[in-house]
Protein backbone atom coordinates (compact mmCIF):
# COMPACT_ATOMS: atom_id res chain seq x y z
CA UNK A 1 0.00 0.00 0.00
CA UNK A 2 1.23 3.56 -0.59
CA UNK A 3 2.07 5.92 1.84
CA UNK A 4 0.44 8.81 3.07
CA UNK A 5 3.25 10.95 1.80
CA UNK A 6 2.96 9.21 -1.45
CA UNK A 7 -0.88 10.14 -1.96
CA UNK A 8 -0.10 13.55 -1.06
CA UNK A 9 2.64 13.84 -3.69
CA UNK A 10 0.13 12.27 -6.28
CA UNK A 11 -2.56 15.21 -4.95
CA UNK A 12 0.13 17.44 -5.51
CA UNK A 13 0.97 16.46 -9.20
CA UNK A 14 -2.62 16.75 -10.18
CA UNK A 15 -2.92 20.05 -9.11
CA UNK A 16 -0.40 21.33 -11.30
CA UNK A 17 -2.78 20.04 -14.26
CA UNK A 18 -5.99 21.85 -12.92
CA UNK A 19 -7.77 24.25 -15.32
CA UNK A 20 -8.91 26.41 -12.96
CA UNK A 21 -8.98 30.11 -15.51
CA UNK A 22 -12.04 31.44 -13.83
CA UNK A 23 -11.42 30.90 -10.46
CA UNK A 24 -7.64 30.83 -10.22
CA UNK A 25 -8.43 27.50 -7.57
CA UNK A 26 -6.29 24.79 -8.05
CA UNK A 27 -7.12 21.62 -6.65
CA UNK A 28 -5.88 18.26 -6.52
CA UNK A 29 -6.97 14.55 -5.06
CA UNK A 30 -5.64 11.44 -5.30
CA UNK A 31 -7.05 8.54 -4.10
CA UNK A 32 -5.58 4.97 -3.14
CA UNK A 33 -7.73 1.88 -3.97
CA UNK A 34 -8.22 -1.40 -2.36
CA UNK A 35 -5.90 -2.59 -4.36
CA UNK A 36 -3.35 -0.01 -3.44
CA UNK A 37 -3.84 1.27 -6.68
CA UNK A 38 -3.19 5.25 -6.98
CA UNK A 39 -5.98 7.38 -9.30
CA UNK A 40 -5.68 11.15 -9.19
CA UNK A 41 -8.00 13.65 -10.76
CA UNK A 42 -7.72 17.83 -10.92
CA UNK A 43 -10.47 20.41 -11.29
CA UNK A 44 -11.34 21.35 -14.72
CA UNK A 45 -13.59 24.51 -15.19
CA UNK A 46 -15.67 25.23 -18.36
CA UNK A 47 -16.35 28.87 -19.90
CA UNK A 48 -20.41 27.76 -19.10
CA UNK A 49 -19.73 27.42 -15.24
CA UNK A 50 -21.90 24.84 -13.95
CA UNK A 51 -20.16 22.36 -16.02
CA UNK A 52 -16.99 22.55 -14.41
CA UNK A 53 -15.92 19.29 -12.72
CA UNK A 54 -13.95 18.79 -9.18
CA UNK A 55 -10.37 17.15 -8.70
CA UNK A 56 -12.36 14.51 -6.78
CA UNK A 57 -15.01 13.34 -9.44
CA UNK A 58 -12.29 13.49 -11.59
CA UNK A 59 -10.21 10.73 -9.21
CA UNK A 60 -12.69 8.87 -8.64
CA UNK A 61 -14.13 8.52 -12.49
CA UNK A 62 -10.23 7.53 -13.27
CA UNK A 63 -10.71 4.55 -10.42
CA UNK A 64 -13.68 3.68 -12.13
CA UNK A 65 -11.98 3.55 -15.25
CA UNK A 66 -9.23 1.32 -14.13
CA UNK A 67 -11.32 -0.89 -12.17
CA UNK A 68 -10.87 -0.12 -9.15
CA UNK A 69 -13.90 -1.03 -6.19
CA UNK A 70 -13.40 1.28 -3.41
CA UNK A 71 -11.73 4.15 -2.12
CA UNK A 72 -8.90 3.34 0.40
CA UNK A 73 -8.03 7.14 0.92
CA UNK A 74 -8.03 10.22 -0.74
CA UNK A 75 -6.15 13.39 -0.30
CA UNK A 76 -7.48 16.77 -1.20
CA UNK A 77 -4.99 19.55 -1.62
CA UNK A 78 -5.22 23.09 -2.97
CA UNK A 79 -2.86 25.98 -3.20
CA UNK A 80 -4.37 28.01 -0.03
CA UNK A 81 -2.61 27.17 3.35
CA UNK A 82 -6.68 26.35 4.47
CA UNK A 83 -7.65 22.83 4.06
CA UNK A 84 -10.20 22.06 1.30
CA UNK A 85 -13.37 20.15 2.15
CA UNK A 86 -14.84 18.42 -0.26
CA UNK A 87 -18.08 20.23 -2.30
CA UNK A 88 -21.63 18.43 -1.24
CA UNK A 89 -22.04 17.00 -4.54
CA UNK A 90 -18.52 15.14 -4.07
CA UNK A 91 -19.10 14.08 -0.30
CA UNK A 92 -22.00 11.81 -2.09
CA UNK A 93 -19.45 11.01 -5.47
CA UNK A 94 -17.24 9.55 -2.24
CA UNK A 95 -19.69 8.01 -0.16
CA UNK A 96 -21.07 6.25 -3.29
CA UNK A 97 -17.46 4.66 -3.62
CA UNK A 98 -16.46 4.10 -0.62
CA UNK A 99 -16.36 1.25 2.56
CA UNK A 100 -16.41 1.94 5.87
CA UNK A 101 -12.50 2.47 6.66
CA UNK A 102 -12.46 4.93 3.87
CA UNK A 103 -10.63 8.15 4.92
CA UNK A 104 -10.29 11.29 3.83
CA UNK A 105 -7.64 13.90 4.42
CA UNK A 106 -7.13 17.35 3.63
CA UNK A 107 -3.45 18.85 3.51
CA UNK A 108 -3.07 22.06 4.71
CA UNK A 109 -0.25 24.83 5.74
CA UNK A 110 1.56 22.91 3.41
CA UNK A 111 2.28 20.01 5.40
CA UNK A 112 -0.46 19.36 7.87
CA UNK A 113 -2.86 16.38 7.60
CA UNK A 114 -6.56 17.14 9.12
CA UNK A 115 -8.61 13.59 8.18
CA UNK A 116 -11.99 12.46 8.41
CA UNK A 117 -14.37 9.46 8.13
CA UNK A 118 -17.06 9.54 5.37
CA UNK A 119 -19.95 9.39 8.18
CA UNK A 120 -18.13 12.84 9.02
CA UNK A 121 -18.46 14.53 6.19
CA UNK A 122 -22.02 12.82 5.48
CA UNK A 123 -23.91 12.14 8.18
CA UNK A 124 -26.76 10.06 7.09
CA UNK A 125 -26.25 9.44 3.67
CA UNK A 126 -28.15 8.71 1.09
CA UNK A 127 -26.82 5.30 -0.35
CA UNK A 128 -27.05 2.40 -2.82
CA UNK A 129 -28.82 -0.07 0.33
CA UNK A 130 -31.79 3.14 0.01
CA UNK A 131 -33.00 1.92 -3.41
CA UNK A 132 -33.54 -1.43 -2.05
CA UNK A 133 -36.12 -0.22 0.05
CA UNK A 134 -39.15 0.31 -1.95
N1 LIG B 1 -13.29 22.45 -6.27
C1 LIG B 1 -12.80 21.17 -6.30
O1 LIG B 1 -12.28 20.72 -7.34
N2 LIG B 1 -12.88 20.43 -5.19
C2 LIG B 1 -13.31 20.89 -3.98
O2 LIG B 1 -13.25 20.15 -3.01
C3 LIG B 1 -13.86 22.23 -3.86
C4 LIG B 1 -13.92 23.02 -5.11
C5 LIG B 1 -13.14 23.28 -7.46
C6 LIG B 1 -14.39 23.61 -8.21
C7 LIG B 1 -13.97 24.89 -8.91
O3 LIG B 1 -13.26 24.55 -10.09
C8 LIG B 1 -12.99 25.55 -7.95
O4 LIG B 1 -12.56 24.51 -7.08
C9 LIG B 1 -13.59 26.69 -7.15
O5 LIG B 1 -14.77 26.32 -6.55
Amino acid sequence: MPDLNQLIKAAQQAMQRAYAPYSQFKVGAAIVDNRGDIHAGCNVENSAYPIGCCAEQAAVSAMVLANGTSIEDIVIVSEHKNPCPPCGACRQIIAEHSQKNTRIHLLHDNDRVISYSVDDLLPQAFTPAHLDNR
